[in-house]
């Protein structure tokens, strides 16, 4: 806690495709700095879930903004405890199953979707207590005055075989699913993926997580001392 005294409130924006390392290294920062963590991804992926039980069209726009409308989600901030509930049902295995996840990026882009989940997450990151928020537009669009802004990249075979180390899936179908993913979600009309001209790019290929944890810490230190 002697470093969140150090650096006070805070908002660290992570930015960056699918398996460049975003979540857990946003999750290990907030946890060694005392921060909040918050994972908008998954917010997407709950709506996305809700969209798929309701048996909507994801590529449906009138559809899917009336089910993301009705939807409650309720999202934790605890790094060590990350959880989230979309109509009080616990939903963080289903949001990572195949179904969601060939299904969010259509979910993410419609406009409807967007406004109502960045009204929430530009609520949750005004709470006085400092957090890291990883997404694809948070230093764009939703804390574009964050303290900290870093996109995180990776090439995209280090991208792939980290994903496909998680999911235990293909290395080869990994890699094709993560590409028509990221172009997808920097294609978009709204708020696509994008690297803010402020953010500190940081290419994570090759690199340890405590290694890009502790440089994303030096990073906001240097900033907090400023
Ligand atoms: O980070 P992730 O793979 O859990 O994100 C799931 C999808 O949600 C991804 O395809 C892009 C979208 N997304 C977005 O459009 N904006 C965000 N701030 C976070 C995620």
């Amino acid at each position: 806690m002697a470093e969140q005294e150090r650096t006070g409130h805070f908002v660290v924006a992570v930015d960056g495709p699918s398996g460049s390392g975003k979540s857990t290294v946003s999750r290990r920062l907030a946890s060694a700095t005392g921060a909040r963590y918050l994972d908008t991804g998954a917010m997407y992926r709950a709506i996305t879930w809700a969209v798929l039980r309701s048996g909507v069209d994801p590529h449906d726009a009138d559809g899917v903004s009336k089910v993301a409308a009705d939807v409650a989600l309720t999202i934790g901030t605890d790094p060590a405890a990350p959880h989230i509930s979309a109509d009080g049902v616990r939903v963080d295995a289903e949001i990572r199953g195949a179904d969601v996840t060939s299904a969010v990026s259509a979910v993410a882009a419609v406009p409807a979707v967007r406004e109502l989940l960045v009204a929430a997450q530009r609520a949750l990151i005004a709470a006085p207590a400092p957090i890291v928020v990883e997404g694809r537009d948070i230093g764009s669009v939703v804390a574009p005055e964050a303290d900290l802004k870093v996109y995180l990249t990776a090439s995209a075979e280090a991208r792939a075989m980290r994903r496909s180390a998680e999911t235990a899936a293909d290395v080869a179908a990994t890699a094709e699913a993560l590409a028509r993913r990221d172009r997808f979600d920097s294609t978009r009309t709204v708020d696509p993926l994008q690297q803010s001209a402020d953010a500190v790019v940081v290419d994570t290929t090759g690199m340890g997580i405590d290694e890009v944890v502790d440089r994303l810490r030096d990073l906001l230190f240097a900033r907090s001392a400023r």
